[in-house]
């Protein structure tokens, strides 16, 4: 099925002319196979295990906070110094980096802003930014808003490998910026140290800089730990790091996030950040110190609970059927493989489904260099880029349960998915 057919029908009117009127860059911009299959899941009441927010409450502590700064009407437009006193202790404390709280942080609406406001601050038009394939698909579009080019950097699969070599390939004397998320979206893998001495070594070498996106620092499983790739030697004078309260805190509706610069960059990022939306909303602003301050127990048990939820998901769909041949090691997602015998692409499958059992997941497609159609499947229906399917495990254990027990109505007599024998 072609994934325009997923859209409800919107009636656009006089659609030609008006799309003349739009910006050559915003008349690239096509609705991606998340926010297809989002609308399919809403309007079908499904079980949403497609998008990345939980469906848990946040930690009391922090509400409390936010409810009693409402209540102390931080009713204006607000610059809250404090978070940035607490990022610099954080920094230190766990990267071991020097940050100077007055210059180095920009307070922005999540860390989609900071990202975006980062790539305003220092792409011009042509240059080109390496990105990982596959990678969150929002990075692309806020490079190409800035008139960026983005590269993409293949990750071997099973284990989503990085070849140095492949990421020297992808290099022109016009490459300005590296893109790192680690713990990654939609994969689940935390860069090793090898690979991320062969990014900064790259950097370093060849003067780029690196804009990171650390919004899973705090979800890592097993032993492994995050990294912030600016402790590397040489690195923190040409990284921006970006982050978020959403993850760690279960709060993905606040908008409440940073960037960490060199200062004249920082700088840039809140002049960038002042003029689009002024300043972060300041109740969650209050909150955003309380939280930062939050005992090392509520870390630990944010991983340990999120590592039994990875678990849970990474067996049951196994025993679905899925190939799952890497398992999360970071992140709130597992990115499972269609087995071989289901001849049905990403996206057909992931709305067969939603209309089927009633359980939403996202097509691994959108994640990918290029979006493939339907029609380009019959030649290259093995290819990769179209066998993923992405599970977001951020949700209750009830909601967990509840998708477990609709998909285990759907099965065969060897317990795995009939849908996988579609056609
Ligand atoms: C890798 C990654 N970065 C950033 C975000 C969004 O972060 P924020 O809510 O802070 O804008 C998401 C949300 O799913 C994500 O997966």
């Amino acid at each position: 099925m072609h994934p325009d057919k997923l859209l409800v029908a919107l009636d656009f009117g006089n659609r030609v002319e008006m799309e003349e009127k739009l910006s050559r860059v915003a008349r690239t911009l096509n609705p991606s196979p998340i926010q297809q299959i989002s609308l399919l899941a809403q309007s079908s009441n499904a079980i949403n295990l497609a998008e990345g927010f939980p469906d848990f409450p946040a930690p009391p502590h922090i509400k409390d906070a936010a409810i009693s700064a409402i209540n102390s009407d931080f009713n204006q437009y607000r610059h809250v110094q404090g978070i940035c006193d607490c990022l610099a202790i954080k920094m230190k404390k766990e990267h071991g980096l020097d940050v100077d709280a007055l210059t180095d942080i920009a307070i922005c609406c999540g860390q989609t802003e900071a990202f975006a406001a980062a790539v305003l601050a220092t792409i011009d038009r042509g240059d080109e930014v390496l990105l990982f394939d596959p990678s969150y698909e929002t990075y692309e579009t806020c490079i190409a808003l800035a008139g960026g080019v983005p590269v993409r950097v293949p990750l071997d699969p099973p284990h989503w490998t990085l070849d140095p070599d492949k990421l020297m390939k992808a290099a022109t004397d016009r490459t300005k910026a590296i893109v790192l998320n680690s713990p990654q979206n939609p994969t689940g893998k935390v860069f090793s140290k090898d690979e991320l001495e062969a990014i900064a070594g790259a950097c370093c070498d060849m003067d780029w800089l690196a804009i990171t996106d650390e919004v899973y620092e705090h979800i890592t499983f097993d032993m492994e730990k995050h990294t912030s790739l600016a402790s590397l030697p040489g690195m923190q004078e040409r990284t921006i790091i970006t982050s978020s309260l959403s993850k760690t805190f279960s709060v993905t509706g606040w908008r409440l996030g940073w960037a960490i610069a060199p200062a004249c960059i920082a700088s840039a990022i809140r002049n960038i950040h002042i003029k689009i939306t002024d300043s972060a909303p300041a109740p969650f602003q209050e909150a955003a110190v309380t939280a930062l301050r939050s005992p090392s127990t509520y870390f630990e048990s944010l991983r340990r609970e999120y590592e039994v939820k990875r678990d849970y998901i990474v067996k049951m769909l196994v025993g679905l059927g899925f190939q799952i041949h890497f398992k999360p090691q970071g992140s709130i997602f597992v990115f499972a493989e269609l087995p071989k015998k289901c001849l049905l692409s990403d996206i057909d499958f992931a709305s067969e489904l939603i209309k089927q059992t009633g359980v939403a997941a996202v097509p691994g497609c959108g994640f990918f260099h290029k979006n493939l159609h339907s029609n380009e499947l019959s030649e290259d229906n093995q290819s990769y880029q179209n066998r993923y399917i992405r599970f977001a495990f951020c949700k209750s254990d009830a909601t967990l349960r509840d998708a477990a027990e609709k998909m285990g109505e759907f099965v065969d007599h060897n317990g795995h998915l009939k849908l996988f024998h579609s056609l």
